[in-house]
């Protein structure tokens, strides 16, 4: 992998793409976009209310705008939201400038990791496990698309962490190319 290149994470949510991404990007000393943070940011108010008062179409207006950006910087370790997989054209632009890798969860894993949560969305219309096997059934297809995978079930983030790195090629490379510019 060229140095230069984004790490993307994608995944359902509560696959832990912002907790390893966080200790990734610190790992690598590269700089950590969580999309979500980011957007909340730019709409100034949080997701749920992004998702009631402009609706999703609107969200996903905004995190393929962001996507786009993103996908022109370079050194970045971003944790996408769950939802970037619904549109092609995101994986299509993350691939091109960066390694995109999909991170895995059974779906009590999921719930177990999700249920003292408010803040997502499409998990808040009924019981959240039925909510995340429905979703599951749709998108788990767009997840297993991803070339490469990390599974997380089970795992502590220093596990997940070190499983994440093994699949980023030259990641030594990657981790000491700071200090060598
Ligand atoms: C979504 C996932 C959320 C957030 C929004 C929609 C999705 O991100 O972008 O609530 O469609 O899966 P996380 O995966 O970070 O929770």
């Amino acid at each position: 992998m060229h140095p230069s290149f984004n790490i993307v994470l994608v995944g359902f949510m509560g696959s832990g793409k912002t907790t390893i991404g966080r200790a990734l990007a610190g790992q690598l000393k590269r700089d950590f976009v969580d999309m979500d943070i980011e957007l909340e940011a730019r709409a100034g108010k949080p997701i749920p209310r992004i998702f009631t008062e402009d609706g999703e179409p609107v969200f996903r207006r905004m995190e393929r705008d962001l996507a786009v950006e993103l996908s022109r910087r370079s050194n970045l370790v971003i944790a996408a939201g769950g939802g970037i997989v619904l549109n092609p054209d995101n994986i299509r632009d993350f691939s091109a400038t960066g390694h995109v890798i999909c991170l895995q969860a059974s779906p009590d894993e999921i719930l177990r990791r999700v249920a003292a949560s408010t803040q997502r969305p499409l998990l808040e219309q009924g019981d959240k496990g039925k909510r995340i096997r429905k979703l599951l059934n749709v998108r788990q297809p767009l997840y297993n698309a991803i070339p490469c995978q990390v599974e997380t079930t089970g795992k502590n983030i220093a596990d997940v962490v070190a499983d994440v790195m093994d699949k980023i090629p030259n990641s030594k490379q990657t981790e000491n190319s700071k200090e060598e510019k």
